[in-house]
């Protein structure tokens, strides 16, 4: 019988280091544990909850219902070929360590995305991306159990619908699955993405002369850590907004008025805005509220000093989105899971 813990802190549970209570909570680290949760009656009546590493959410009141702890450990090859490895992650595995073993191993595709925090089972929900690469790229399929029934069911990459920090899981399947494995397809002949941003750059001074997958995973992680604030230090849940995907003709129209607005191609008439370009622009970056901010080298990050609430936070998220909205016709969309 799993240990159901009453009127738990979350704190310890999110990377916002927000302080706010659970009616229950309960860790698993076997899918026969998460069973077994499915099955009880408190779950069957409350609100749910599965929560990984806690880095993608923003409590803004106490989760009068269960939250899972999602614990379950290992990794397996499960397949191979001349070309390709198939491999089984459990969804309780920390992202960055399964970065690292499929390094250690020489499969690649997963080294850009290295030092994202979390866990693997939340990877698929909102389709993880950095430095030029998506969950989508290197995805196969995941195991999930229904939170009603118990059913178990595999989605396959198209069932999963993949968008820009975006999935069948934060629509139509919102709040339903729990994630229980899920399986990539990586390549034993890297493909090498090193044209984003600095990482070319920063592979150079690190002294590597042609790309390694440990090389290009030591460069976004020092590109990564000279801008993003590292939770431990400072509560955040990394970019609050998503970049917004814009009409190419409003961004010419804005395009003479701020003549350096950066912007990417975004599909057929649409351009991609840099969020953190837009924030700062409108004064808001290293901006310190009694109890949150707007991070001082990277303005899409919003940051707890310590004692903040969710809705301190959601407060402040608001105030921006009204000023951007105002200053330039965009509407900001928050990336982070508003709870
Ligand atoms: P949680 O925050 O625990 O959960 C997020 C959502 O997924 C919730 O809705 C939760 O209910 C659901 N969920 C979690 N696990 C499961 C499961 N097993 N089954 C069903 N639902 C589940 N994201 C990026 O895409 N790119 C980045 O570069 C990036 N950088 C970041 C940097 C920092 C410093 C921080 C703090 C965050 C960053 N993020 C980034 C956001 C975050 O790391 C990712 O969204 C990550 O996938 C969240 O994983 P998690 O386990 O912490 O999810
Ligand atoms: N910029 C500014 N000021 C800032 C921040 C950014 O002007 O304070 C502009 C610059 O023009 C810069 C551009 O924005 O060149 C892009 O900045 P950066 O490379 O830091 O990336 P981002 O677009 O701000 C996105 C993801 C990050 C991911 C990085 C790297 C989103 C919402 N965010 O940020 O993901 O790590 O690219 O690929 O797409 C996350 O999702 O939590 C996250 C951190």
């Amino acid at each position: 019988m799993k240990n159901w813990i009453a009127n738990a802190d979350l704190k310890p549970y999110n990377t916002f280091g927000v302080s706010v209570k659970a009616k229950w909570l309960v860790e698993c680290e076997t899918v026969e544990d998460i069973r077994e949760v499915v099955l009880d009656s408190r779950w069957k009546a409350l609100p749910r909850l599965v929560l990984g590493g806690g880095s993608n959410v923003l409590f803004t009141q106490d989760f009068d219902g269960v939250v899972v702890l999602n614990r379950i450990i290992g990794i397996d090859k499960v397949e191979e070929n001349e070309e390709y490895v198939w491999v089984k992650s459990n969804a309780g595995v920390v992202w960055h360590s399964f970065v690292l073993h499929c390094i250690q191993n020489q499969w690649a595709g997963v080294e850009n995305l290295s030092l994202i925090p979390g866990s693997v089972g939340a990877c698929p929900i909102q389709n993880i991306g950095a430095y030029g690469v998506e969950i989508k790229d290197v995805f196969h399929s995941l195991a999930a159990m229904h939170a009603d029934t118990g059913e178990l069911r595999t989605f396959d990459h198209a069932a999963c619908a993949f968008g820009y920090r975006d999935s069948v899981f934060k629509n139509e399947e919102k709040g339903k699955w729990i994630i229980l494995s899920v399986t990539f397809q990586l390549k034993k002949h890297p493909v090498w993405n090193t044209q984003y941003g600095d990482i070319q750059k920063e592979m150079e001074r690190l002294g590597y002369a042609t790309p390694t997958l440990v090389g290009i995973s030591q460069s976004v992680i020092n590109i990564r850590q000279s801008k993003l604030p590292d939770p431990k230090v400072l509560g955040n849940a990394g970019s609050f907004f998503k970049n917004p995907v814009i009409e190419e003709s409003l961004y010419l129209d804005l395009k003479k008025q701020f003549e350096n607005m950066p912007a990417y191609p975004a599909g057929p008439g649409k351009v991609k805005v840099p969020a953190g370009w837009l924030i700062e622009q409108a004064g808001w970056k290293g901006y310190q509220d009694s109890t949150c901010g707007v991070n001082a080298k990277q303005a899409l990050v919003l940051v707890n000093f310590g004692t903040a609430t969710g809705n301190e936070v959601y407060d402040l998220s608001t105030k921006i989105v009204e000023d951007i909205a105002r200053r330039f016709q965009i509407t900001l969309e928050r990336e982070v899971n508003i709870l």
